[in-house]
Order: structure tokens, then sequence, then C-alpha cells
């Protein structure tokens, strides 16, 4: 078909006001005001989208914007001129970017607001319902929103117990296809007391029967197919810290007395790289003070994470220090 610089520039289709509200939610971007910004910004906006924003939906939307930029209608409309179909070849973009990002919402709405990909959420989710544990959701999501953008490929909890607080991190590392997560454990009531807490304290861990509580973890790593990304060490925590010469990401939360907490920093949060991540459990107990302050001596605390329910629970998030 000949261009026919004759006829009118077709006009820009205006963007659907649902446009906005789905793109700052999917893409975390300024979402665009106009036609000509929403072709321009879109490849850009994919690149940096949420992990959360599911491939195969990033990958429908590259593909409307391929399309439309290699259509003769729209070739001819950036050097001004309108061909018969130009209006509709417009309108046809946004409507298919809005109906991929319409179905998006809908599909992983509740995961995208959580900040991590469904299938993190879900796995989240089942160890919530099926796991014995601590971690709480907005621990979970922090753990694995952490791991998605730290990616660390050697990680490491000393205290997995039930296994609530590894699974966000097995999660993440799934979804990064890379990493694993080695949990040290002794599943044993008088390894726990090895050293003394308090009297109720001692008394719970000591008279507790571990066997259920391992078997459901190991069930759940087998029901989800997380095998490759978890690795269990059944022993004291301070016969195996050897194993590990360098670790991306460290959550200690083993036995919290004064100098069994004090020897997981030292024996393994010297083994963090510069820079690695630390994630200390329970870091208000009066017995665990001298252990946050060795941490205090090789990382910077970066964060404070507060249980929802019990905001004088926390969790200190260090960083290593370069030196
Ligand atoms: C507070 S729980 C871990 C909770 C778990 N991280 C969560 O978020 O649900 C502490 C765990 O550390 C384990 N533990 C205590 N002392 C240990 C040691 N010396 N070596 C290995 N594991 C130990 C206990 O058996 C217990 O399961």
């Amino acid at each position: 078909m000949a261009d026919d610089a004759s006829l009118p520039l077709a006009a820009l289709p205006p963007l659907p006001d649902e446009l906005a509200g789905l793109w700052r939610d999917l893409l975390g971007t300024e979402p665009p005001q106009d036609f000509a910004s929403l072709v321009k910004s879109l490849p850009d906006a994919l690149a940096r989208a949420t992990p959360a924003l599911p491939p195969a939906l990033c990958q429908e939307l590259a593909r409307h914007h391929a399309y439309l930029l290699a259509h003769e209608a729209y070739e001819a409309h950036e050097r001004g001129i309108t061909l018969p179909d130009t209006p509709l070849v417009l309108a046809d973009f946004v409507r298919n970017t809005a109906s991929v990002l319409r179905d998006a919402a809908a599909l992983t709405g509740p995961a995208i607001r959580a900040g991590v990909p469904p299938s993190v959420l879900a796995l989240i989710e089942a160890s919530e319902a099926q796991l014995e544990g601590w971690c709480y959701r907005e621990k979970s999501l922090f753990i694995a929103r952490l791991v998605l953008e730290e990616r660390p490929l050697v990680c490491v909890e000393v205290g997995v117990y039930g296994g609530r607080s590894l699974i966000p991190c097995a999660a993440a590392l799934r979804h990064l296809g890379q990493g694993r997560i080695w949990g040290v454990e002794g599943w044993s009531g008088t390894l726990a007391v090895h050293d003394r807490t308090t009297d109720a304290n001692d008394a719970w861990w000591g008279g507790l029967d571990f066997g259920p509580i391992k078997r459901a973890f190991l069930r759940f790593l087998a029901d989800h197919d997380l095998v490759r990304e978890v690795g269990i060490l059944e022993a004291p925590s301070a016969a195996v810290d050897h194993l590990f010469p360098r670790i991306d990401y460290l959550h200690i939360d083993g036995s919290h007395a004064r100098l069994a907490a004090a020897e997981d920093v030292l024996r393994y949060g010297r083994r963090v790289r510069p820079g690695g991540i630390i994630l200390f459990d329970d870091a208000q107990w009066k017995t665990t003070t001298a252990a946050r302050e060795l941490l205090d001596e090789m990382a910077e605390c970066v964060d404070i994470l507060h249980q929802t329910e019990a905001p004088q629970n926390i969790c200190a998030v260090y960083r290593r220090h370069d030196h």
C-alpha cells in the first residue's frame, strides 16, 4: 500500500485510566502519560519489573511491543504518515498492553502486593499451614525479597526447627534457579539445652519431641520439590561450621544461650563474605546480648524486623563489613 501523506496524522489513542494503576502496581515505575511514552518506556519498565511479574507475562508484553514496532503502519506513523490501518494498529497496542496487565494483576495480585513471585508466596503460605516454627509472614516475605535481590549462592541457617524461616529462602532460591540453603539443626533436646538460658525455656526445649517436627519438614521438602535448594546438616552447629569457607547469607536462630549464641556468631559470622547478609533472630533476649555485641564488631546493623503481633521480638539484619 502506498504511503499517503495527504491523510491527517492518526490521532494517538488515549491511555485507559486503569492502565496507570496497573502499571504502577505491576511494573513499579511511574506510568506513562501518553501513547508515545508508553511505547518508549515499556522495554525499560519490563527490564526492571519486579520478579513478582511472571516472565511469561513480560514476554507477552514484549511481543506486543515488538509487533507494533515492526508494523508498517507504526513505521509510517513515526515518519509522520498515516496509513488507513494506523489508528487501529496503535489502538490495538494500547488495548493489548492493558489487557495483559489486567490478566497479570488478576493472576498475581496478592504476590505482587507482597513483592514476591506467586510460586514463592505459595510456598510461604504452605509452610505456614504445614510446618512448626516462629517465622511470621512479614519476616518470611522480608527473607524472600532479600534473597531475590541479593542472589546469594551459599546460604546457611543455624536453627531450622520446623523449617518456617528456611522455606522462604529456599523458595526464593528456587525461583532464581541458583544457590542452596544449608540448614544446621540438631533436633535434639539434649543439644538444645547444652548451654543454659532460663529454667522455663530449658524445660520446654528439654521436654520436646522433635520427631514429628523434623518429619513434617523433610516431607515438605520432598512434596514441594525443594531437595535441590536445601541441604540438611543434622549436627551440633559447632561441629560443621568449617564446611563453609564463604557464606553469602546467614540466619542465626539456634540456641539462645549466652555461650552458644556467641559461639554461633563467631563460628559462622566470620565466614560471611564482605557485603554478605546476617540475620540474627531474637536479638532482644538478654542472653543474646553478647552475640549481638560480637555482631556489631563484624557487621553493620542495616535493619530491624519487629514481629507484627509482638513488636518487642526483633530480628536484627546485618551486612558484613568490607574488612
Ligand atoms: C528458635 S528455634 C529455630 C526456629 C526457626 N528458625 C523458625 O524460624 O521457626 C532454635 C533451633 O535451634 C536448634 N539448636 C539449638 N542448639 C543447637 C546447636 N547447638 N546445634 C544445632 N541446632 C541447635 C534447636 O533444636 C531448635 O530447633
